[in-house]
């Protein structure tokens, strides 16, 4: 690839899966044949964390990609590594974990810039009013900025329970898909499966990119230019 594509998974909502997805996304992009580095700027730093943890338990396995943590609190030295990237071949994919607080300085300029922002979510009555927050917030800074921010903004619903819901629960959902539509494409579903429990960040397991498969593809296709056909 020419330059880096930058990838943030962000919602200010907590616990929605946003470094269960991010990693995961890493595992499919390097299965896919792409070098991807992480860029960890939860000040929790889950991603960092797991890796150390996964170094352990997976000794002498190569690791299939780099983790950095990277501080949100200034916004230069945010801006000076998008440049890089921007202007590098080195890695294809820069994925960027989040913290459930917008609370970060430099997080807006993230936003910005960043190429695709995936925003996890799930259908309930705390998630889906703060998602609608998150998703009109980047809206106002699209307006805000103008033609220059690029930024594509898809929610992929997640934590799904196949077969779990009533009639009228649906028709809610649907409405919700409907109203998000307006501002946000949907990623198709990522269903709530054990297996993504124990995800690593050393390697995607079969299970596990089944279930992201077809939230991941949709989405890596639209990156390629691919035109998705199935039917949401
Ligand atoms: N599709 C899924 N199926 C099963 N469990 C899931 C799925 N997605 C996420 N989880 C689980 O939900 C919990 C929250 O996920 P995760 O930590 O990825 O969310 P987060 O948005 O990064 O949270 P935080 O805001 O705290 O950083 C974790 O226990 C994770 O294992
Ligand atoms: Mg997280």
């Amino acid at each position: 690839m020419e330059s880096t594509c930058i990838i943030t998974f962000a919602n200010q909502k907590g616990g929605v899966g946003k470094t269960t997805l991010c990693a995961l996304f890493a595992s499919y992009l390097v299965s896919r044949g792409h070098s991807v580095t992480v860029f960890d700027t939860d000040p929790q730093q889950s991603i960092v964390k797991k890796r150390t943890a996964d170094t352990a338990t997976y000794a002498g396995v190569p690791l299939p990609y780099n983790i950095y943590p990277f501080s949100m609190s200034n916004e230069p030295a945010l801006i000076a590594l998008i440049e890089n990237l921007h202007n590098s071949a080195a890695v294809d994919f820069a994925l960027f974990d989040s913290a459930g607080s917008l609370n970060d300085q430099a997080l807006l300029a993230l936003f910005a810039n960043t190429d695709y922002l995936l925003t996890p979510f799930h259908y309930d009555n705390l998630t889906v009013p703060s998602t609608a927050i998150f998703v009109a917030m980047i809206v106002e800074l699209r307006r805000s900025i103008g033609n220059a921010m690029k930024t594509v903004h898809y929610v992929i619903p997640n934590l799904e329970e196949q077969g779990v819901g009533t009639k009228e629960e649906k028709e809610l959902w649907k409405l919700v898909n409907k109203k998000l539509s307006e501002h946000v494409r949907i990623a198709p579903t990522v269903y709530k499966r054990q297996t993504l429990r124990r995800f690593s960040t050393i390697s995607g397991m079969d299970d596990q990119m089944l279930v992201v498969s077809p939230a991941f593809d949709h989405i890596y296709n639209d990156i390629f230019g691919i035109p998705n056909t199935e039917e949401e």
